[in-house]
């Protein structure tokens, strides 16, 4: 079906020397065509260590911002420049400013989530596979912001036993996934496993609605339902994630708690748009060298940590 523009964009690959990285929630089509498909931090790290010229992003613009800002003497190109994110749109580099001024001993830990200008002012990065070794291995004795997902930074303190201050902002998506719709799951597929991402708003809720649930990152839920036995999936995450999952384990079952649990932003990227994006040079992600280096630091922080 997609044979002619998946030709036409190998081809464009090979002519400027360009990688495609996809994040989980992509169209199918899109997962298909991208030479590494991954979570948040697989694509931070498959970023730092590519050899190609151009790096084509398929993901939201965060994500392409924290390639380019990996690779400052790389062309990072979005396919689609509006493919934003509700949850990093929810802080602004002046709201960590503030509580810098009051906190001057204190640590700010971004999630990746964020743009560059708030990763410039943060001392640290986390993704959701990483947050809470990070967290972990911070100074005990400083307070903490945790910025700007309320839901994961809950997570990280239960996990972590450290209270932190949280900002309140959410992404729409998983903030949409509740206990209603993961109690009619689960009660539906009663032996099911029940694999959640931290973003999800329902938090200690889901625990106590399943004990033995795993919260983890989109490449956790791929590996961890790989490597156990169970044969039925129950999924809190946004939909993408199953194209994944059932390619990795074609012979097990997986069922979204929600159906409508879909990203509009993630789904913006297309094939023709990656193949404009290759023809045209478009659109390139370009970032303050100032505020890029500040962010760069941040982030290699976290990539040091795991
Ligand atoms: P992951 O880091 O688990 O891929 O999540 C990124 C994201 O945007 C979740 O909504
Ligand atoms: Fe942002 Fe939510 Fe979309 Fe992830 S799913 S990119 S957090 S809006």
């Amino acid at each position: 079906m997609y044979t002619e523009l998946f030709d036409q964009i190998q081809d464009l690959k090979k002519v400027r020397n360009a990688i495609i990285l996809a994040h989980s929630y992509q169209r199918d089509e899109v997962q298909d065509i991208a030479d590494f498909v991954g979570d948040s931090l697989g694509l931070s790290r498959e970023a730092a260590k590519t050899d190609a010229q151009v790096i084509v992003f398929a993901g939201v613009h965060f994500m392409a911002e924290t390639a380019a800002i990996l690779n400052p003497e790389k062309t990072v190109l979005i396919p689609d420049p509006d493919a934003g994110c509700s949850l990093a749109d929810t802080i602004a580099a002046d709201d960590v400013r503030a509580w810098k001024d009051s906190n001057p001993d204190g640590l700010v830990v971004a999630y990746v989530n964020t743009t560059a200008e708030v990763k410039a002012l943060a001392d640290v990065c986390v993704t959701s596979a990483n947050a809470v070794s990070v967290v972990s291995a911070l100074d005990p004795n400083r307070p903490i912001f945790f910025v700007p997902d309320m839901f994961l930074g809950a997570h990280v303190e239960r996990e972590t036993g450290r209270k932190m201050n949280l900002w309140l902002g959410e992404c729409h998506v998983h903030a949409g996934i509740g206990e209603k719709e993961i109690n009619l799951r689960l009660s539906e597929h009663s032996k099911a496993e029940f694999l959640i991402h931290p973003e999800c708003s329902c938090g200690s809720a889901c625990l106590y609605l399943k004990p033995d649930a795993k919260i983890m990152s989109t490449e956790g839920m791929v590996r961890y339902s790989q490597s156990v036995e169970a044969e039925e999936f129950v999924v809190a995450t946004e939909v993408g994630i199953l194209h994944r999952l059932q390619k990795f384990s074609p012979e097990k079952r997986f069922f979204p708690v929600k159906d409508s649990a879909v990203c509009e932003y993630m789904k913006m990227i297309t094939l023709e748009k990656i193949r404009d994006s290759l023809l045209m040079d478009q659109f390139k992600v370009e970032i303050d060298p100032d505020i890029s280096e500040k962010a760069r630091n941040a982030l290699e922080s976290m990539i040091a940590v795991g």
